[in-house]
Parts: C-alpha cells; structure tokens; sequence
C-alpha cells in the first residue's frame, strides 16, 4: 500500500471543515484591518531564500532543479516572497502596502506533533511603513487573529537591538552563534559559549538582560539606546489599548533578515512546539532590487492553532437533508433535490439503488432531516419532511419546507 510523504498530512472532510472556519475568520478579521490577499508562486528561485540567510538554510528546504537546469525551492515562508513580489509588481502603489496570504510552505525538518513538512502559514506584510504606529498595529493585528480563532496565546515582544548592544563587540558570526542559543531557548549554552569564547564578562549582563521583564530592567543592562524613545513609545501603544504581552529579550528569530521589534505568541498546552506566530520589523526588498524599505509583519503556524483548538471549535449548523423516493417517484425526487440545492440546503439523494426502507436506515446514519417523496407526494405535490433526531413528520408544499430548512 502506498502512503503520504514523511511530514504531510491527508486531511478528511471534518477537519476540512473546521480549516475552512477558522480560515474564513482569519480571513474577515484581518480585512477589517485593511489587509488584502495576495497569493505568490508555491515555488521559487532558490536565491530568493539564500540571499539573506546563506547556503545553510538549503538543508532546511525542499531544492531542486528543473528541465531547464533552474535552481528551485519549495518556498519555506511567504515573506520573501510577497516582498519579491512588491519589488517586481507593488513599487507604484500607495504605501502603506497592506499585503495578507495564507498558503502552504514546506520546510525539510523532522516531524513531530505541530511540526510538519508541509504547513500553512496565515500572514500579514505591512510594506512601507516605519513606526511606533506601525510596529504596535501589526501586534495588534497578531493578537486580533489569535483571538478569533479562540486560542489561547501568550505574545512575547523583544527587540533585536537589544541583544546587538550587549553582543556589540562580539565578531558578527558569535553573535550569530549566540542569537542561534536563544532561538532555540538554550540560555545556558549561549553563557557557555560566552565564557568558552573568553566572553565570560558577557555571561552574566546576558542572564540579566533574558530575565529583563520590564523597558526599564532592560535598559538598566544595555544603557539607553538610540531606538529607546521609538520602542517607549510602541509599547506605550500597547499599553494604551490592553493588548497582552511579556518583554522577553530572549527572542531571536530564526529568520536572518529581522532589524528591530521581534514578537512570538505561544499556545498552552501543544509541549516543545508551541510557537503559534512569529514576526516582526524587517528589511528585505532592496536585497530583491528594490528600493531600501522598512516592513512589519508576522506569519501564523495555522496548523499548530488547529491542533491547540482541539476538538474546542463552534461550527455553524447546516443541516444535511436526504431525499428518499419510491422507485416510480425518482424524477420528482431528483427536482425537489436540485431545487432545495439551489435554496443553499446540503442535500443527497440514493445513489446505490436502493429500496425505500435501506434509503431510510442508511439516511439515518447522516441526515438530520429526510424528505419523502412517495406516489402521494408526486400526485399531490408536496413533500414530506422528518426530523431524524424527534422523528416528528409533517406533509407540507416544498417551498415551506424550504423555509423551515433555511430558517432553522
Ligand atoms: P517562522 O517563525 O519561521 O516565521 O514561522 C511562522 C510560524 O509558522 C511559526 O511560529 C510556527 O507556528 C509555524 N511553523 C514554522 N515551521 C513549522 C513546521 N515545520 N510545521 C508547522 N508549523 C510551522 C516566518 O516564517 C516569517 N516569515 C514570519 C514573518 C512574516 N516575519 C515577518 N513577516
């Protein structure tokens, strides 16, 4: 028997239904922010994500070359790519460019529960703007859909500058090493590369700085720094409108190409992968042949919040309605069917040629509602409507069944 790739998923009618919810929200919230969707090509020239991060992120990507002798990636992310796509297609637009995608990425990592190799991500790219204003409202917009979607987060905001004054004579490929440490929430052997490094009067300002839960206790430890007023400020904003939130200078990104405000939200309960979004302040688009532009933005791990939702997700009810008919009935049956389809109603009709009785046991096992369209039906033109869970029955004209269908 054959079977899906290493990593993937196949995902059956129910939980497609409840993507497609939590999807359809995600997607009305974050246009009430004024974030239109685009949608970029699922693969790419590889130099698209080597540029900023090197060769060494190709062991982390699906690379290959095609007929033409191309080097191809799988895109691993969507930021590179939207912002490729500002460069080649955005340059005359209105700045701010307020961009929205949700789309699948793929990433060569070993699996585990929330982590896959083909995941979808739901993000936003704020292109063109730099500013207190900017930095607050796309955290805002992160918390805005986390809530949408009801699961419960914890965001935590850091600033790349800090960890860059502390680290500041550090040679750039150390401080790489250390930033690396803290991406992955080893603090303890960022200290012991510190002090194996001969750094060792780095360890404890660097303990004192990740244990920083406040502007002040991080200023205390770097000095204030020329961004000071600019961070004050943003998280002033925050403050201003209750959004809930940890300083943690411990956040390092994993992507190479953040310059400022960096943020993570976290789900309870999902064990070692429980990073649900990652974003912040970044510059990409002169490395594409754009002009130098300051952007914002963050992507949604969307898998890891279906997975920490569980089971907890409301559905709208639709009922589903069956039609069953005697076999001199059937193109009768067949019309009450398309006309109740084209009224929006779910409803299916016998396809295995069965007998009255078998259509109703069978209807039982997935309808809420059957419709009977027996010889009366057909001579008086009626229908007859049960409801499989009461198992009351009434005999009524097809448009009031339509009604009670559509209004229930
Ligand atoms: P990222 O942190 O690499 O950032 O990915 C964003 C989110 O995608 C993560 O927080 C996580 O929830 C989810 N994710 C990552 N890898 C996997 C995986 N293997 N399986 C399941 N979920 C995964 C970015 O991708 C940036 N482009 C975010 C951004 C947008 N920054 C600025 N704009």
């Amino acid at each position: 028997m054959l079977s899906r790739p290493r990593g993937t998923r196949d995902m059956l009618p129910d939980e497609m239904e409840q993507r497609r919810e939590i999807e359809a929200r995600l997607r009305a919230k974050a246009r009430t922010w004024g974030y239109r969707e685009v949608s970029t090509p699922t693969f790419e020239e590889l130099e698209l994500f080597t540029i900023r991060s090197g060769e060494g992120i190709i062991d982390e990507m699906y690379v290959f070359e095609d007929k033409g002798g191309r080097s191809l990636a799988l895109r691993p992310e969507l930021t590179a790519p939207v912002l490729r796509t500002f460069v080649n297609e955005g340059r005359s637009l209105t700045k701010p460019i307020k961009w929205s995608y949700y789309a699948d990425c793929y990433r060569y990592e070993r699996p585990q529960k929330g982590r896959y190799r083909q995941f979808w991500q739901f993000g936003i790219e704020l292109i063109g703007a730099d500013s207190a204003m900017a930095d607050a409202e796309v955290m805002m917009v992160a918390d805005d859909l986390l809530r949408t979607t009801g699961v419960t987060f914890v965001m935590k905001i850091g600033h790349l500058s800090f960890m860059r004054t502390l680290l500041k004579d550090l040679p750039a490929e150390d401080q790489k090493k250390v930033r690396a440490f803290l991406d992955k929430r080893d603090t303890d052997a960022a200290s012991v590369f510190l002090t194996e490094s001969g750094r060792n009067d780095l360890a404890a300002p660097l303990q004192q700085l990740i244990s920083a839960r406040t502007l002040d206790e991080v200023f205390a430890v770097i000095g204030e720094i020329p961004e000071a007023d600019r961070i004050r400020e943003t998280f002033g904003i925050l403050d201003s409108q209750g959004i809930q939130y940890e300083i943690n200078p411990a956040i390092a990104r994993g992507l190479d190409y953040y310059t400022g405000i960096v943020f993570e939200c976290f789900a309870e309960g999902l064990g070692a992968e429980n990073q649900i979004l990652g974003g912040g302040a970044y510059r990409l688009a002169h490395l594409f042949g754009g002009e130098d532009t300051p952007s914002v933005g963050f992507a949604m791990g969307f898998d890891r919040v279906m997975v920490a939702l569980g089971e907890h997700i409301w559905m709208p009810f639709q009922p589903q309605v069956s039609v069953i008919f005697t076999p001199e009935a059937r193109e009768r049956a067949i019309a009450v069917s398309r006309e109740l389809r084209g009224s929006g109603i779910i409803c299916s009709i016998d396809l295995m040629g069965r007998g009255f009785s078998a259509q109703m046991k069978s209807a039982g096992k997935i309808a809420d509602f059957v419709i009977i369209i027996g010889d009366d039906e057909v001579k008086s033109g009626m229908a007859t409507l049960k409801n499989m869970k009461g198992g009351e029955q009434q005999t009524l004209p097809l448009s009031d069944v339509i009604s009670l269908l559509t209004t229930h």
